[in-house]
């Protein structure tokens, strides 16, 4: 079953609570990118929107966090009622982040840069729920969806398939009808999608059919 994630990025903060419920039928999960211009060069929100967030919707509160100190702030993000957060291999100390992750009770995401090996990430399948594999350099919207990662997709989805791991794989980068069908193809089943889905006339169709052009490949 495919599941779309909105990335609220693309949408305009000043009308954010509009944006979310235009697509809130279609949305499986939302997705807020957090930045630090740090990890990466671009600077977003924190916690107090996510607090904003949660006081406005039920929706899943996926947030990916593309920050070099992400021990100081899982526990803000928690509080602000953030339900999953995605931290990155790259910067290592993994291994407590997920425990950390874990003693707060949120679901246990690990992200991965496009250049990033399948060896960085493969020992931990056993113990995250949601493994982002990015189809774009992180810290813009907007971006082409590399079609290199798609053979790391593959060799993800038939590992954990061998292994009986029911463990979500997410992209995102320059996800749209197009790249979401290539994306599940490989073996993706969570596709996160900005520009086109909040850039596009109609959010909602759009990520309607995003979610068709996925469960049609899968
Ligand atoms: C990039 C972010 C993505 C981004 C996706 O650093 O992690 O979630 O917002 O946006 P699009 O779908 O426009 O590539
Ligand atoms: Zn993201």
């Amino acid at each position: 079953m495919a599941r779309i994630a909105p990335s609220i990025l693309s949408a305009d903060f000043a009308a954010l609570a509009e944006a979310v419920d235009l697509v809130t039928p279609e949305t499986d999960m939302l997705h807020v990118d957090v930045m630090d211009g740090h990890f990466v060069p671009n600077l977003t929100i924190g916690p107090p929107v996510v607090a904003s967030l949660r006081k406005h919707t039920d929706l899943y509160l996926d947030c990916h966090l593309m920050i070099t100190n992400p021990e100081k702030y899982l526990e803000p993000f928690r509080k602000a009622g953030a339900d999953g957060c995605s931290v990155h291999v790259e910067i290592g100390g993994t291994d407590e982040l997920i425990e950390q992750m874990r003693s707060l009770g949120l679901d246990v995401g690990l992200a991965v840069n496009p250049d990033t090996p399948y060896e960085a990430f493969e020992p931990y399948f056993d113990r995250i729920d949601l493994l982002l594999l990015m189809t774009v350099f992180p810290g813009f919207g907007g971006q082409s969806f590399i079609a290199d990662v798609m053979p790391k997709v593959r060799r993800t989805r038939d590992e954990l398939d061998r292994r009986g791991l029911s463990v979500a794989i997410q992209v995102d980068g320059g996800i749209n009808e197009e790249t979401a069908r290539i994306a599940a193809v490989a073996g993706a089943d969570v596709f996160v999608a900005g520009n086109a889905i909040f850039r596009a006339d109609d959010p909602r169709a759009a990520a309607r059919r995003i979610r068709q052009a996925a469960a049609v490949a899968a």
